[in-house]
């Protein structure tokens, strides 16, 4: 599974791009705002920093919007994913930047039938997001499922990218599920590296290590 990191924040780019676990970017209006910067320039560095998929989203909410902008962003850098939500209007953007060669990811995507048509008219991606459906007691697992299972059976080459993780448990979910991609939030990320008893396991190994004499530890010179 391909894992994005879901944020705007270039320090926490830069850190968990060095890990060497991150396979592009995913931003939207509110996580670029929460930066206070300026929409071209963070997302210009965030192409700087990841040699991957970067997703900006459009802020128009007719098509014919939606489209002059997504021309725009896709401007940007060659790793630009145009960001349009599943709505009619984002529907008949993503069949026109699809058919000019822009990659799309639909989203703010609820159902399989949303994903569906995402695909017939072309998306790259498409981004249930799990965490905010979860939230209305529906199983936003149980929609990639479904999503990955309408793909599979027409060959749709549109990739499932699990969104909205705001947990640790929904990434395990996403990728039993069969999702292509996750986009994590870094919090969350932090989290998928730490176990407790891992901590525990190091500690103990190193208290019996040091129960050895000096001259018989010092392997490293
Ligand atoms: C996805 O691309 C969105 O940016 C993001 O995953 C939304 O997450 P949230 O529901 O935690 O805001």
């Amino acid at each position: 599974m391909e894992i994005f990191i879901d944020t705007a924040n270039v320090s926490a780019i830069r850190q968990f791009s060095r890990i060497g676990i991150v396979d592009g970017v995913t931003t939207n209006p509110a996580l670029i705002a929460s930066e206070g910067r300026n929409f071209r320039e963070v997302v210009e560095e965030i192409c700087t920093i990841i040699n991957g998929p970067v997703s900006a989203e459009v802020i128009s909410l007719h098509a014919e919007g939606m489209i002059h902008e997504g021309r725009l962003i896709a401007k940007i850098h060659p790793n630009i994913v145009v960001k349009i939500p599943a709505t009619p209007a984002g529907f008949e953007a993503v069949n026109v930047l699809s058919q000019e060669g822009i990659k799309t990811n639909v989203t703010v995507l609820y159902t399989a039938n949303q994903a569906l048509l995402a695909a017939k008219v072309g998306a790259t991606y498409v981004s249930p997001f799990v965490g905010r459906l979860d939230a209305t007691s529906t199983s936003g697992t149980e929609l990639i499922q479904e999503i990955v299972s309408v793909f599979n059976n027409y060959n749709f080459s549109t990739k499932v990218l699990a969104a909205s993780m705001r947990n640790s448990i929904y990434v395990k979910h996403a990728a039993l599920a069969g999702a292509h991609v996750a986009t994590i939030p870094p919090e969350v990320l932090e989290q998928m590296m730490l176990s407790e008893l891992t901590d525990l396991g190091v500690e103990g190994f190193l208290a019996e290590w040091n129960t050895l004499p000096e001259e018989k530890r010092n392997y490293f010179s």
